[in-house]
């Protein structure tokens, strides 16, 4: 039989649990997680992008960030790799989840000739979002294990495997439309999620548009940046 003491000690987290599932089960619940994972996402990608902006000092400064990273924080590598992934599964099933309810909740479409522009941000939202998550998968295949090989992968040679690559048009295509995907992703998503968590105020140029528009433009640009010029051979 359970002490008095467990039976106490098992209530207040027996409240949280219930809390937690209720929080999970409400539609601003899923919305505030999505928003939540979404800005770790966003902060996440922007330290990638400053990263791989570094091919610009030369492959030693590239190989030894990498070697950095993999070697000397290995263990802070994998605490933000398993934050990055939590967060990817819980975005992706509230995405999921909410996009069952708002279907479920209209089951026939209205009859209309011209799309509202939200139903236009919300649907390049899912599809945009299932791009990105291909995308995602494709390039840890292609830059992190060097499964998928259009071009020799040596281990540890971050530079000379990034530079191989994006020699090759069509790979430096997939990345360019990919970055694409992202920036309209980040645009439509800060937007959504500033909305979200209450941050905007009503203005006629909100400052949330010109953040969504500003980090967009930088996250294509900067990502997009490598692959080019390797192909353009200012880097070799
Ligand atoms: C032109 C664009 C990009 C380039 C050149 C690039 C480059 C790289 C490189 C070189 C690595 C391996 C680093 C290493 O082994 O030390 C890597 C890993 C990774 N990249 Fe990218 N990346 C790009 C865009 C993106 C985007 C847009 C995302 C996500 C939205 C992303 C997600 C990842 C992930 C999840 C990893 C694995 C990280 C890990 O192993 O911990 N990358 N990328």
């Amino acid at each position: 039989m359970a002490t008095p003491a467990a039976v106490s000690g098992r209530r207040p987290a027996a409240r949280a649990a219930t809390r937690v599932g209720a929080f999970w089960q409400s539609t601003i619940g899923k919305k505030i997680v999505m928003a939540v994972t979404g800005v770790i996402m966003v902060a996440w990608v922007v330290l990638h992008m400053l990263g791989n902006l570094q091919i610009f000092a030369g492959p030693a400064r590239l190989n030894g960030y990498s070697a950095f990273l993999h070697h000397s924080i290995g263990e802070l590598l994998w605490l933000m790799r398993a934050i990055l992934f939590v967060s990817v599964v819980l975005h992706i099933i509230a995405a999921a989840q909410l996009t069952r309810i708002d279907h479920d909740a209209r089951p026939v479409k209205y009859a209309r000739k011209t799309p509202q522009a939200a139903t236009v941000a919300s649907r390049s939202m899912r599809w945009g979002g299932v791009a990105l998550f291909l995308f995602i998968v494709f390039h840890i295949l292609h830059i992190t294990t060097g499964t998928i090989r259009p071009a020799p992968f040596v281990e540890g040679d971050v530079y000379g495997n990034l530079v191989g690559n994006f020699r090759i048009w069509w790979v430096t295509l997939i990345y360019v439309a990919a970055m694409i995907a992202l920036g309209l992703h980040m645009y439509h998503g800060v937007w959504s999620s500033v909305r979200t968590l209450g941050l905007n105020r009503p203005s006629p140029n909100p400052l949330k548009r010109r953040v969504a528009t500003g980090l967009a433009i930088l996250l294509w640009g900067g990502f997009s940046l490598v692959p080019i010029a390797i192909l353009l051979g200012w880097v070799r």
